[in-house]
């Protein structure tokens, strides 16, 4: 009997069944308690016998179902760890790939050329005061070219948001005596908005200053640049004459697009006597020249890009087809 109750023990496959068969022997009514019972119809002498064979039965059963118990226990919990495993070598979802704006692209691609032919690269202010902007380049306050710049104003201040790179020719050559050649790239702030035109945009302000410097360098510095720029060496060019208060003479260069169609890409021209004086280098001793272009306007023509606002959009998929890879 006690084998059989053994058996069923070691087989309940449950703990719930492991509980039912505990309740049937070790339970108020169950199976121990009720031999327990039959003792008080014995003799003293059978009484004991019989008495701690049972206590030795109900040690026993106890026992295995303890055993068994933990048993069941142990296996539950594996079976969870395997089921509630998180599995750590999925793959990771795909990366984002980042990509370079035309802009940027364009601005550090020029920023070599240059570099390779010894132009520094200097800085300004996005904020600068009218005397930068404006007053230390020839434009006196009743000049029109103030008006036709469509300047942002600081309400209550001499500061505007400024119109061009220029200033940066006045910054720089205020502390930096020539000979010198840099370049200063960077964002311009004028009132204007249509497919052309973009209240913030780029420029690259290019300066030369040298002993006998003439148009000549000017000139050939332009074509060079344009052509390798454009990946043409065959690039058609026209120096139109123009109108800067900081160049004399000026001019504004056109290329040769698709049949016979000129586009104007850049201003130039020497730079004046007086923004020389201004920043108190002697004119009778160097000369020099200065360029002043639109980035946007160079990313459009070389990219085919035909709306300056998608730039500034900030959709990924427009930068996803325009933008650079590391490598490209
Ligand atoms: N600053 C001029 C502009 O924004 C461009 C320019 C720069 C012209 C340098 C001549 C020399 O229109």
């Amino acid at each position: 009997m006690q084998q059989d109750w053994q058996q069923q023990i070691n087989s309940a496959q449950e703990l719930k069944t492991l509980d039912e068969l505990r309740v049937q022997l070790l339970g108020k009514n169950g199976l121990i308690t009720q031999q327990l019972k039959t003792l008080g119809s014995l003799n003293q002498e059978d009484r004991k016998t019989k008495g701690a064979e049972i206590n030795a039965l109900k040690d026993l059963l106890t026992s295995a179902i303890e055993e068994k118990k933990s048993l069941l226990e142990q296996q539950a919990l594996e079976l969870r760890l395997v089921n509630e495993k998180i599995d750590i070598t999925l793959p990771a979802r795909p990366e984002m790939v980042g990509k370079t704006h035309p802009i940027s692209k364009v601005i550090s691609d020029i920023t070599k050329y240059f570099s390779q032919n010894g132009f520094q690269v200097f800085d300004g202010p996005h904020i600068d005061t009218q005397e930068h902007n404006f007053d230390a380049l020839n434009i006196p306050p009743h000049h029109p070219a103030r008006q036709s710049h469509d300047t942002f104003y600081i309400e209550d201040s001499d500061e505007v948001l400024r119109t061009h790179t220029s200033t940066v020719q006045i910054r720089t050559l205020r502390n930096h005596k020539p000979p010198i050649r840099f370049l200063a790239p960077g964002r311009t702030f004028r009132s204007d908005y249509d497919a052309t035109h973009t209240p913030m945009f780029h420029q690259m302000e290019g300066v030369v200053i040298e002993e006998n410097i003439n148009f000549a360098h000017l000139k050939g510095t332009i074509i060079d640049f344009c052509r390798w720029f454009f990946e043409d060496p065959n690039l058609k060019l026209r120096f139109r004459p123009s109108f800067f208060p900081f160049t004399e003479p000026s001019a504004e260069v056109d290329i040769g697009w698709s049949n016979d169609k000129w586009l104007e890409v850049l201003g130039c021209g020497m730079i004046h006597p007086t923004v020389l004086a201004n920043c108190d280098i002697d004119s009778t001793k160097y000369q020099g020249f200065a360029f002043g272009m639109g980035m946007e306007r160079f990313a459009m023509l070389k990219y085919g890009i035909n709306d300056i606002r998608a730039f500034y959009d900030g959709d990924t998929r427009w930068l996803d087809m325009y933008g650079f890879g590391s490598i490209s």
